[in-house]
């Protein structure tokens, strides 16, 4: 059965399976981090009523100035989208009728994007076995035949952030081989910003890195994100956008959140505590966990267990977790898990520990 490919939206799973969702339901499937938007956005709400009126301001500002003041990077360098979604879809457009290299299980919009726009998808699987270490050599045998490699640094559904060592090695060659390389570090928020690839790009005009907002400062209803890029792929990137393309709203919002230092520091601490209890709860369980750095992690029930029987036994108790169905390499074997606030955490484990017990 094809369940939905994303997470978030738990009453489409429930629908398919044709399972009567209960009352209250703790989603785990998705990754948005559970403090909500930071109390800044709260307090700016009411004045963001007066921008209703008014056109956005073309570039995306006051955002776009904000997210290069972030990153220590000039303007040109940047480009706003309504979320890293759109952002993943016109990047696919500036390799129609070429060929690109996707390293999986990672997030499924890179091939969906890519297919959309009539490119050639060349598919990498990382092995389990091997805790889905990045298949280097594979990758860079494997570049030379193909216009763009897309990563996802640290990985959806895995978790893992390739070391810079390895990005460097990618990038050099791709300069070597021809090959663009796209780093979506949409989940990078949650680990450290000094491992961001975002210094680099001013040296290697063939890198493009994605960012979205809507993870770390939980706004994915305004829908924000950005690219990092040499001007000329900015430019390219922003021809193939439709004008306005961020709205007025959001702009604001996103410049507001950016300031939130304190904030964003609290979430990494609480994401990482609540991750690490978690991995040690499942390995006690016998499960096979990634080795995530990021606010979610992946895990495998022991070797008598069936993950789909997890997941169905769960969502009749209202607990919803991500399947991998769709992720290339995990086939269903695996549960992704998004960390959730400690009181959330606690019920998924005791609710976990009978599944165990029983099954
Ligand atoms: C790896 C990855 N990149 C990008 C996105 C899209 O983010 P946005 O909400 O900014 O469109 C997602 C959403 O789940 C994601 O998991």
């Amino acid at each position: 059965m094809q369940l939905p490919n994303h997470g978030a939206n738990p009453h489409h799973v429930y629908a398919k399976l044709g399972i009567e969702p209960p009352d209250t339901l703790l989603d785990f499937s998705e990754n948005v981090n559970p403090a909500g938007p930071p109390q800044a956005v709260s307090d700016s709400w009411p004045a963001l009523l007066s921008k209703l009126s008014a056109y956005p301001d073309p570039f995306g500002e006051p955002f776009l100035s904000a997210a290069a003041n972030f990153h220590g990077v000039s303007t040109p360098y940047l480009f706003a989208g309504n979320g890293a979604a759109e952002l993943l879809a016109l990047i696919a457009e500036r390799y129609q009728g070429k060929k690109a290299l996707i390293v999986h299980p990672t997030f499924s919009e890179y091939e969906a994007t890519l297919t959309a726009k009539n490119v050639e998808v060349i598919q990498i699987i990382a092995s389990e076995t091997d805790g889905f270490d990045l298949p280097l050599a594979t990758i860079l045998e494997k570049m030379k035949e193909v216009s763009v490699l897309y990563l996802c640094t640290p990985n959806n559904p895995t978790g893992r952030l390739p070391t810079r060592d390895q990005l460097q090695t990618i990038v050099r060659r791709g300069a070597e081989v021809d090959c663009d390389c796209v780093f979506d570090e949409a989940f990078i928020d949650f680990v450290d910003e000094s491992l961001s690839f975002i210094p680099e790009v001013e040296n290697y005009p063939h890198v493009t890195v994605v960012r979205s907002m809507t993870k770390m400062y939980a706004i994915p209803g305004i829908r924000l994100g950005y690219v990092v890029a040499s001007p000329s792929i900015i430019m390219d990137i922003k021809a193939r956008a439709p004008h306005w393309n961020v709205n007025g709203i959001a702009a604001q919002i996103g410049a507001v959140c950016l300031r939130e230092e304190t904030y964003r520091q609290q979430v990494i601490h609480q994401s990482t505590v609540e991750r690490q209890r978690l991995t040690e709860f499942l390995r006690r369980h016998g499960c096979t966990v990634t080795d995530s750095v990021a606010n979610f992690l992946s895990f495998k029930p022991g070797p008598h267990q069936q993950a789909s029987k997890l997941f169905q036994d769960l969502l009749q108790q209202g607990i919803v977790l991500r399947h991998s169905e769709n992720f290339l390499g995990m086939d269903g074997h695996w549960l992704r898990v998004g960390m959730k606030k400690e009181a959330e955490m606690t019920r998924l484990k005791e609710v976990l520990a009978i599944w165990f017990a029983e099954n």
